[in-house]
């Protein structure tokens, strides 16, 4: 809806539906200009909930006829809504059958029917299918679906829709038909079609449990070549449930289908899975490992989909959590098992801690801080957030922990799907499963206040003190929470959070951890479980002062702050039996560098040129990790990286973008020169990572690799060496991937070297043809460094390129998302040009596709603690959006927040 006026929904507010729709039997004469849609439907009142109209939801839609049983009906439009009130009273079953139009071809907003590349496919989740016909578009009314597609046979020769093929053949004038009928009952959001021309890589394969199943992988002609990355990550992720959860297919045909014109990343659709491209093709030529591992994960996430989310879906959309938090921990599961070594398994969870720092972290503090199960939305698609995604997986990760592991947690899940299996429910539902199914457990014990974690917002922090005493060689924590306050909850109560610690000897030892009271049990890792504001644990029998390892993989999302000197944290980061607390301790180091350059800078008013003052006894750290042969490559990458720059600004009371740019390229800058010989001798052990694989270990080396490349690209920049760039590009021109390929060019890119310049035109010559890798080229340049402010022109010429179409969202992504959320540096100008380019984008986006301007709109959420000049400039362009006359609910929704 474009009035951008939609009032507020209430989870409170929950009723369950008065009719029932039993079975559906739609018929699409498909067109791009005119689609028919005649929608049978078997309806039947709700005999739990008074009588009262049935009130069919419905969007864009001509409506041409309404039948009752056979006979026609008075109806009422009322907004979106078809109003039926004089049914057949009683609890029997009636037909009810509506014919409706709608126009695909002028889809622009990419949610119901629409067309791209002369191919049909459908979006329905989250509301999307009141776009295609008149129904009960909410998840708990769940239907059979009978489907008959027919469709001009030259045009479209393949129609497909959820479930089983049960008939297919010709019509006249060279039209076909094909019906399709899903075995399983499914809410309307899981409904899919697609329709055109495109081919299949296809996979016969027998389930452990002794079933056949066809797979099937649908793309475009010519890139049946790029599909057996996705083909094989489908593979893993079906072995992979089974033998972890033992959950089967529960489908004779699963299928996948790629398009270029996607909102998201992908769609659970039942047995019909629709993917973004972007999540589905990949060669080693055109992809990067990064893409490689994307796909495993999201092919992976949509496939864990069967089961958590269409087996068991949510009962309404606040509960949306049900289904994305315990998938995405899922996918993050599955991806640790294939990284296969414990490393690697550190190295994925890093990289996901990661992504929740610097994008849940900051929402949880922003105006649009929700509880992982909201209370209210205005427009549900802006609910598809970090918080519901990454940090309800968190929620989820912290219920393993707290019924003690993997076993636990299975036997939770199945007590779940007994409970719960063909019904829609909420996230109570899964938590008091979980711990139903572990009575004894912290979890069953605390569930009440566990609970928290789903209904207030905000980053709890804790606060960590520790105190040794030598005489009786006893060691004192003493945790203290608290939480701020969040938009509409001033006050938090206790969460209950697990914080998985280790004590580490000065000397590096693991000390056993002997709480007062407890017999000696010789463990050096253990939870404990926080549950007041403020606990007091006592270790016994610690032989000497240790320093504390706290929050050992991340065990719970909070800030923890613990007043650890720097010598503490060299030994964390030297010795730590635990990889993510190595890294910790290493980021924590250089943030506290990054801050106090930042201090210093702010002190000498308007200073922007930053020494970068890394103390020695860290930069030797830092080189003895570089230098060490037992460490993984793909470890060290990570910790010789620094914490991003939305991360380091986060710990600011007052943001001056600029100077927090400057202090991290200094220190970039510092590594870069201080550690030349060991990048240079990375760089010489990893250059050549052989044959193509996207293995875990094989991307490590060439991670590695391409980080000491820039860095030593970087180093010759301020020494002007041309050796270094002469490398970088003569790499570029005959790398044997496209990892290779694009780290060689960022090095020149990033180091501003010219011969960045011809380099990016060799590239697009040599990838005009493909649209993904188009992509990479536009994203390269929006995020590139910026230099005295040449970014913005740059990025306003490219969207003028004849490549630039800003309605094909992976375009829109990669050139002004790249420049308005991935280049704070260049973004955040002083004169204020950013936001206002920021602002144009987000009007002309909303003009065709609200969901792809919202995300857009979110960039400048953390306005408020902007520094000046950045912040008035800030609050200019988000009242430049809200006064526009015409704005979405989306849009609208997220401008009042940003304002409030
Ligand atoms: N449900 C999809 C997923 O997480 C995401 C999605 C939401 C896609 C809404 C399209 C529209 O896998
Ligand atoms: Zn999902």
């Amino acid at each position: 809806m474009r009035d951008g006026n939609a009032s507020a929904v209430y989870r409170l507010q929950y009723a369950p539906p008065a009719f029932w729709i039993d079975a559906v039997e739609l018929t699409f004469d498909l067109d791009p200009a005119k689609t028919r849609v005649l929608n049978k439907m078997r309806v039947r009142r709700n005999p739990e909930v008074a009588a009262q109209a049935l009130r069919l939801d419905g969007e864009e839609l001509q409506l041409a006829r309404v039948q009752v049983n056979g006979a026609g009906t008075s109806f009422k439009i009322e907004e979106d809504q078809l109003v039926l009130e004089n049914l057949p009273e009683g609890s029997e079953p009636f037909d009810l059958e509506i014919f409706t139009t709608c126009a695909p071809e002028k889809n622009t907003q990419l949610s119901g029917l629409y067309v791209s590349n002369a191919t049909f496919f459908t979006q329905c989740e989250a509301q999307g299918f009141r776009r295609i016909t008149y129904f009960l578009d909410r998840p708990d009314v769940m239907a059979s679906f009978s489907v008959l597609l027919r469709a001009d046979k030259a045009r479209y020769p393949v129609l497909l829709s959820n479930g089983n093929l049960v008939e297919s053949g010709e019509l006249a004038d060279g039209r076909h038909f094909a019906r399709w009928v899903d075995p399983h009952k499914k809410p309307c959001y899981l409904f899919a079609l697609v329709a055109g021309k495109l081919v299949a890589r296809e996979q016969q394969i027998t389930s452990r449990a002794g079933k056949e199943h066809l797979l099937q992988v649908w793309v475009r002609p010519g890139d049946l070549g790029k599909t057996e990355h996705a083909m094989n990550s489908l593979m893993a992720a079906i072995a992979w449930d089974e033998t972890r959860f033992g959950l089967s297919l529960d489908l004779e045909r699963f299928m996948i289908v790629a398009t270029s014109d996607f909102n998201m990343g992908a769609m659970e659709n039942k047995g019909l899975n629709v993917f973004n491209t972007k999540y589905v093709l990949a060669s080693p030529a055109t992809a990067t490992d990064q893409d490689f591992a994307n796909i495993e994960g999201v092919v992976g996430h949509e496939y864990f989909h069967n089961w958590t989310g269409n087996r068991v879906t949510c009962r309404d959309w606040f509960q949306l959590s049900l289904k994305e938090g315990l998938t995405v921990f899922r996918d993050q599961e599955f991806s640790q098992d294939m990284a296969g070594s414990a490393s690697a398994r550190a190295t994925r969870r890093i990289e996901d801690v990661r992504v929740l720092r610097s994008a849940q972290f900051p929402e949880d503090a922003g105006p649009m801080a929700h509880p992982v199960r909201p209370d209210s939305y205005v427009e549900i698609n802006n609910f598809y957030t970090v918080t519901v995604y990454e940090k309800g997986a968190e929620v989820v990760r912290m219920q393993r922990t707290l019924v003690g592991g993997h076993e636990g947690f299975a036997r939770g899940m199945k007590l779940y799907f007994e409970r719960h299996d063909g019904h829609a429910v909420t996230c109570d539902d899964f938590a008091q499963a979980m711990a139903d199914a572990n009575p004894a457990s912290p979890l069953a014990q605390h569930l009440e206040a566990f609970k928290r974690w789903y209904s207030q917002a905000g980053t709890p922090r804790v606060k960590a003190a520790g105190h040794y005493d030598a005489d009786a060689r006893t060691y004192t924590l003493t945790l203290m929470q608290s939480c701020p306050p969040t938009p509409g909850q001033p006050d938090k109560l206790p969460f209950v959070i697990p914080l998985t610690l280790g004590l580490v000897g000065e000397d590096g030892a693991a000390l056993p951890l002997q709480l007062a009271g407890e017999a000696a049990a010789g463990e050096t890792q253990r939870t404990l479980v926080l549950h007041e504001a403020s606990q007091t644990f006592t270790f016994e029998g610690v032989a000497q002062r240790p320093v504390p390892s706290l929050l050992r993989s991340f065990s719970a999302p909070v800030i923890l702050e613990c007043d650890y000197s720097d010598a503490e944290l060299l030994t964390l980061l030297a010795h730590d039996a635990d990889p993510f607390n190595r890294w910790e301790a290493g980021q924590r180091l250089l943030l506290r560098v990054a801050l106090s350059s930042i201090a210093d800078s702010a002190e000498q008013a308007g200073a922007t040129a930053i020494n970068g003052h890394i103390p020695e006894d860290i930069v030797d750290a830092l080189r003895a990790v570089l230098a060490d042969p037992q460490l993984d490559p793909a470890f060290k990458e990570l910790v010789l990286t620094l914490p991003s720059e939305v991360y380091i600004a986060e710990q600011l009371d007052e943001v001056d973008p600029q100077q927090v740019h400057a202090a991290r390229e200094a220190l970039r800058l510092q590594l870069a020169t201080a550690l030349q010989a060991q990048w240079r001798s990375a760089w010489e052990q990893h250059q050549d990572s052989g044959a193509y694989r996207p293995d875990a270990a094989s991307s490590g080396r060439r991670a590695l690799a391409g980080l000491a490349l820039s860095m030593l690209c970087l180093a010759a920049r301020s020494s002007g060496d041309t050796v270094w760039p002469g490398k970088a590009y003569q790499r570029f021109k005959i790398a044997a991937n496209m990892t290779e390929r694009l780290n060689a060019l960022g090095a020149l890119i990033v180091s501003d070297h010219e011969l960045a310049r011809p380099a990016l035109e060799r590239f697009h010559e040599r990838f005009r043809d493909d649209a993904l890798v188009l992509d990479k080229w536009f994203a390269l340049q929006a995020a590139r460094p910026d230099r005295g402010g040449n970014v913005l022109p740059a990025v306003q010429a490219l969207m003028q390129h004849p490549d630039f179409n800003l309605k094909n969202p992976n375009r829109a992504r990669s050139l002004v998302f790249s420049y308005c959320s991935a280049n704070p540096g260049a973004f955040h100008r002083r004169d204020g040009a950013g936001y206002a380019f920021w602002a144009e984008q987000v009007l002309a986006l909303d003009a065709f596709n609200p969901q792809v301007a919202a995300r857009l709109a979110r960039a400048l959420d953390r306005w408020k603690r902007l520094a000046e000049p950045y912040r008035e400039a800030a609050r200019a362009a988000i009242e430049r959006v809200a006064a526009a006359p015409k704005l979405s609910n989306d849009v609208r929704e997220l401008v009042t927040h940003a304002l409030a």
